[in-house]
């Protein structure tokens, strides 16, 4: 029987599976920051569905970070990121319901927005609420389309609630959204593996 996304991704917490994502993730969460903290004075940063905090710690280290904040709906992703690191801001929400005090420079996410109850609402949202006019938005999925690997994971992973959407979608989500400069491209690509697709755009 397939569970909803947050009741398996805080069985995985209890599992220490969120180390395993980390190490997977890193690779295309580098790549994606190289590109977002080149263009960056000082900035404040969201990290949207943000596990156990991996990337707010990593983001954090750079000098011009002002406050990153993690924000993940499952109550076990969070509590083990502020056990790791209880300095820092880690929220308990969902993503479809929350909105910053305050607009930030940059939002990222790594592996989340085909989780979300809307994908494209949730892209609106944060062009509306959550980013500061110039601010960007950074987004990678491995569960797409053109991922044909990708396309049992919610058998194998018995997770229900997977939106499958193709590249050309995401990218009109963005633009939809009213994000300009839309950038698109594919990290680690390989045989039998399509990549990390990437999207970004400034608001
Ligand atoms: C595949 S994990 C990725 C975690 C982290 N970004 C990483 O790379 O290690 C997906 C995360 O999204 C969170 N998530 C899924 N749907 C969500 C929602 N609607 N609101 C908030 N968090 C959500 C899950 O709890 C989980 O921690």
């Amino acid at each position: 029987m397939k569970r909803n996304p947050i009741d398996v991704f805080s069985e995985w917490a209890d599992l220490d599976k969120d180390f395993g994502m980390e190490e997977n993730h890193r690779e295309s969460v580098d790549n994606m920051l190289s590109l977002a903290l080149k263009e960056q004075k000082p900035f404040t940063f969201i990290d949207a569905g943000c596990g156990n905090g991996w990337v707010v710690r990593e983001v954090q280290k750079n000098v011009h970070c002002n406050h990153a904040i993690g924000v993940d709906g499952s109550q076990k992703m969070i509590a083990k990121a502020k056990k790791i690191d209880p300095h820092s801001t880690y929220l308990c929400e969902n993503l479809m319901n929350w909105t910053p005090q305050t607009p930030v420079d940059l939002v990222h996410s790594m592996e989340v927005f085909y989780y979300v109850d809307d994908p494209k609402k949730l892209i609106q949202i944060i062009a509306d609420t959550w980013l500061k006019n110039k601010g960007r938005l950074i987004i990678g999925l491995d569960f797409y389309q053109e991922n044909t690997v990708s396309h049992d994971w919610s058998e194998t992973c018995g997770i229900s609630n997977m939106k499958l959407f193709s590249e050309r979608d995401w990218i009109s989500f963005f633009l939809e959204a009213g994000f300009h400069s839309v950038e698109n491209w594919r990290v680690g690509s390989k045989k039998d593996w399509a990549g990390t697709l990437v999207v970004t755009g400034l608001k």
